[in-house]
């Protein structure tokens, strides 16, 4: 899957640019604060009609410009041009000037992996940033997997203002409860198996990746989920259980809007023991692992964005990690030195891309 050519206007710092790509790798190039992370956050909004930084949607339209809009030639097996169209009051997403008017639709079809030095939040954060990583990488590949998110989100919030409605007027119905509780238990056992089953697959691939970039031991990462070897029947029992304590906090204290994911090196939670170069690593072949999860599941190659590499990692191991850039994967990166990227890059062909004040030049 290749983005061949990518429009903006007004997003970020761009005013209105248009730029085309190489099939193989692009690199973008530099200042400090010139705008190269914005080009590949556009990229990357263009495939999930969100951005990967914890920012509210409204930070990507440029200072004083009421709407953004990015739109893109995709080949994958056909070539189609897909839009996202942002304004202060919501998002609009077209593929071939058709409208869909589910997210969830739209999501799944630009596939593409993006590493950002923030991703080391993955490691070091809380469960709740861990989530959202994991839901974004399934998302990607499940459609359903989104929607029963969302089912399940719902379920909790409904099940909490229950929870607290009863607490309140001690009258309300318990069997309304069990019938919520049900439903959420069935969705939870759902997203419990997806999310068991795809960071099993993680972990085939994870050593791997990890023994390549790095040498020195074993990376693997743990699920934990409040839903681990249990039957329906048994949670059902556990929620029985747990009522009064749900109803004294007004909320639902045990799920899978609980789970987490842990990494480990040689058998040590990475995020007391590892160092930062670990654990830039250890997430750097998540990535990877990510691409070649796609790759299996969903037949196609997704685009790999790298972006600012550079800081932390010695030269080694980036010339390591660019040996794991495959020659059908599009690719981005982008850096403030380009002479070290080039000269790791040597045969290789390339497309240089200069940016400057949220202007760009092709090189
Ligand atoms: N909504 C916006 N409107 C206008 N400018 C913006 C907006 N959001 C961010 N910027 C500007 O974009 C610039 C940052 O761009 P970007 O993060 O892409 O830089 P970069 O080239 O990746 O830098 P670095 O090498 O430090 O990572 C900043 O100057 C910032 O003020
Ligand atoms: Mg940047």
């Amino acid at each position: 899957m290749q983005i061949q050519e990518l429009k903006l206007l007004n997003f970020r710092n761009y005013e209105k640019v248009m730029v085309s790509f190489k099939d193989h790798i692009n690199i973008i190039y530099g200042k400090n604060g010139s705008g190269k992370t914005n080009l590949v956050e556009a990229i990357y909004v263009l495939a999930l009609s969100r951005s990967f930084k914890q920012t509210n949607d409204k930070t990507l339209i440029r200072n004083d410009a009421d709407l953004t809009k990015i739109e893109g030639r995709i080949q994958n097996k056909y070539q189609n041009t897909y839009k996202v169209i942002l304004t202060p009051e919501g998002k609009k997403v077209k593929i071939d000037n058709n409208k869909i008017t589910k997210i969830s639709d739209y999501i799944s079809k630009i596939n593409i992996v993006l590493f950002n030095p923030n991703d080391l939040r993955m490691v070091k954060d809380t469960p709740s940033i861990r989530r959202k990583y994991l839901n974004i990488a399934i998302s990607q590949l499940n459609v359903e997997y989104l929607r029963e998110l969302n089912q399940y989100n719902k379920l909790i919030k409904t099940r909490n203002a229950y929870l607290k409605r009863m607490y309140l007027n001690g009258n309300s119905l318990e069997t309304y409860l069990d019938v919520i509780t049900e439903k959420m238990v069935d969705i939870g056992l759902s997203l419990y198996e997806k999310r068991k089953n795809y960071l099993s697959a993680m972990n085939s691939f994870l050593k791997g990746f990890y023994k390549t970039i790095a040498t020195d031991g074993e990376l693997e990462v743990r699920y934990s989920s409040d839903y681990t070897n249990k039957s329906k029947k048994e949670l059902l029992q556990i929620y029985k259980k747990n009522l009064s304590k749900d109803l004294t906090f007004g909320k639902t204290n045990f799920g899978v809007h609980h789970d987490d994911l842990e990494f480990y090196l040689n058998g040590y939670l990475l995020k007391d023991y590892g160092s930062e170069g670990q654990q830039k690593n250890a997430v750097i072949s998540w990535k990877f692992s990510e691409i070649e999860i796609i790759e299996q599941e969903k037949g196609v190659t997704p685009i790999l964005i790298l972006d600012d590499l550079f800081s932390e990692l010695d030269v080694e191991k980036i010339a390591n990690i660019f040996k794991l850039i495959e020659k059908d994967m599009q690719t981005f990166i982008t850096t403030t030195e380009i002479s070290k990227v080039e000269s790791l890059l040597d045969n290789q062909d390339y497309k240089k891309i200069y940016v400057e004040n949220g202007k760009i030049e092709e090189v």
